[in-house]
């Protein structure tokens, strides 16, 4: 069972599974709905739809069956002639239309109980009433939970609301986001959740050791969250069963402290190369998913200025070298993506703060003690404002979503300034009217950081502007509006 409400008792046996001609048969009512479900004799759903139309008495009695609140497939009818069961039984699947939705925890534990061994105890819950009514429950079946499972709660909604000529467009936008609760994956979320009204989609994310805060899913009411590991890929089966095979895969997650990953190699291999992820990715038979791969300025030596795509990559470090690996693995495996190599991220903070100091709040900080302090000269780079990189990312979906034409796209993602570190300072002091007499420029060959670091991974950023219409703002605007963000939160 994994967490957030999301009960994957198992599976339905393969001859219960609908044909091709039920899933395309009108059903006009409620009633028609429930005995479409009443041919799946043995299944939960059709045993719970028998018990609450023809033994009321018999269940009425019972605290758990409060709990039920129905099946999938007759909590989103729609007021037309098709019914939910006949749409989305081919988006969702037939399964996950049959499942049993509960409100709460105590009542999908209600739903069937264990005895010592493990096994399942056929004379209580659901089982129990099964076989009281002769109707015994077969194979394995699913249930959520509505407690929790708070997107589920969000699926349902869009189900239920949806007329059938919007219909398509929604299922078509499954997006999972993963490293959700990152920096950027916060950002992100942030963005596809404030256009859920005008562009609705299924949107999901994964977390690994932190679970999402509360605030952060209060902003996000119907994003279903996740736990997986992309080391092992444990989680992404729970993934599959509850959103299938996603349209669009941003993968935010990464070991991204160069220095962290230069003291743990193995680790930063590990996550930073998206096998398991992209063995997923290929576990499903259509190849109708974009993966939008985040990758670093730091795959380029740092010898010259503004480098393009084409230009050799010679990372000097490991998190440098892991993202080469990582691109190559992406090329080499995925039919559709998108590797965005993205410069130094800065911009307003999370909905929940991310344990790491962010680039623009970190010198303010510094800067507000009004003591002397040192930066790099020697030490270019192309900041890019986050909310810029998240117009780029959800351009590169719309247009997937649109299109479907098959996508291979490597790019270079930085704002339009060639900045040195010192002159990042600089820009927050003007900002902020601090004395910029304080900030005292230094070469980075003076300091050891435990980390090689390249010194001009300058970009050139022409092909992202001429292939999507995009121009960074400046790092001075971006600055700004950073520090203005901060001011009012
Ligand atoms: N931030 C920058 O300035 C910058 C610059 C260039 C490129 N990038 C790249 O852009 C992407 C996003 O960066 P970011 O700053 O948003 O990253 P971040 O804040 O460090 O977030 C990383 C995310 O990865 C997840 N994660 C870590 N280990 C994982 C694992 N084993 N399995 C699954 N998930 C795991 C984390 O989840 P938990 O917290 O739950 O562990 C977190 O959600 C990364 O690929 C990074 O390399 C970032």
């Amino acid at each position: 069972m994994a967490e957030f409400g999301y009960f994957a008792l198992g599976k339905y046996h393969t001859e219960d599974r609908a044909t091709e001609n039920e899933n395309h048969v009108h059903v006009k009512s409620e009633e028609e709905t429930i005995e479409h479900i009443l041919k799946h004799e043995k299944s939960a759903a059709a045993i719970l739809c028998q018990l609450k139309t023809q033994h009321v008495d018999q269940v009425s009695n019972l605290q758990w069956t409060k709990d039920v609140v129905g099946i999938v497939a007759t909590l989103g009818k729609v007021d037309d002639d098709r019914s939910i069961l006949q749409l989305p039984s081919a988006y969702l699947g037939l399964e996950t239309m049959l499942a049993v939705v509960c409100k709460t925890h105590e009542g999908v534990k209600a739903l069937e109980a264990y005895d010592k061994h493990g096994s399942i105890n056929r004379s209580s819950g659901l089982h129990g009433l099964g076989y009281s009514i002769g109707r015994p429950v077969e194979g394995p079946f699913l249930v959520f939970c509505l407690q929790s499972l708070r997107s589920l709660t969000g699926l349902c909604s869009i189900l239920s609301s949806c007329g059938q000529g919007k219909y398509r467009e929604m299922c078509e936008k499954r997006v999972l986001i993963v490293g959700g609760t990152g920096y950027l994956g916060q950002h992100l979320l942030q963005s596809f959740a404030e256009i859920q009204q005008t562009s609705p989609c299924t949107l999901a994310f994964t977390y690994h050791t932190t679970p999402p805060p509360q605030p952060l899913l209060r902003a996000i009411p119907h994003a279903v969250p996740f736990q997986v590991d992309l080391c092992t890929g444990d989680g992404l089966h729970a993934v599959t069963q509850t959103l299938g095979q996603p349209d669009v895969v941003v993968n935010c997650a990464a070991l991204s402290v160069p220095r962290a990953c230069e003291m743990d190699p193995a680790a930063a291999m590990s996550i930073n190369i998206p096998t398991a992820l992209i063995k997923w990715l290929s576990s499903f038979s259509g190849k109708n998913t974009l993966l939008i791969h985040l990758s670093t300025d730091q795959v380029y030596e740092g010898i010259k200025s503004f480098y393009k795509e084409e230009d050799e990559t010679v990372p000097v470090n490991v998190y440098g070298k892991s993202k080469v690996t990582a691109e190559q693995f992406v090329c080499a495996n995925c039919s559709n993506f998108a590797i965005l190599r993205s410069s130094i991220i800065y911009g307003p903070q999370t909905i929940s703060p991310v344990p790491k100091s962010l680039p623009i709040q970190w010198m303010d900080s510094v800067l507000a003690k009004g003591e002397p302090l040192d930066f790099f000269h020697d030490e270019f780079r192309c900041p890019v404002y986050v909310k810029d990189l998240v117009t780029v990312i959800r351009t590169l979906t719309d247009r997937w979503i649109a299109e479907g034409n098959q996508m291979q796209l490597l790019l270079n993602v930085g704002g339009p300034d060639r900045v040195s570190r010192f002159q990042m300072a600089e820009a927050v002091a003007h900002a902020r009217n601090y004395n910029t007499s304080l900030i005292t420029p230094v070469s980075a060959s003076s300091v050891d950081r435990g980390v090689k670091s390249p010194a001009d991974i300058s970009m050139d950023i022409t092909k992202l502007i001429q292939m999507l219409h995009i121009s960074p703002i400046s790092y001075a605007k971006g600055v700004r509006l950073t520090l203005d963000a901060e001011a009012s939160s």
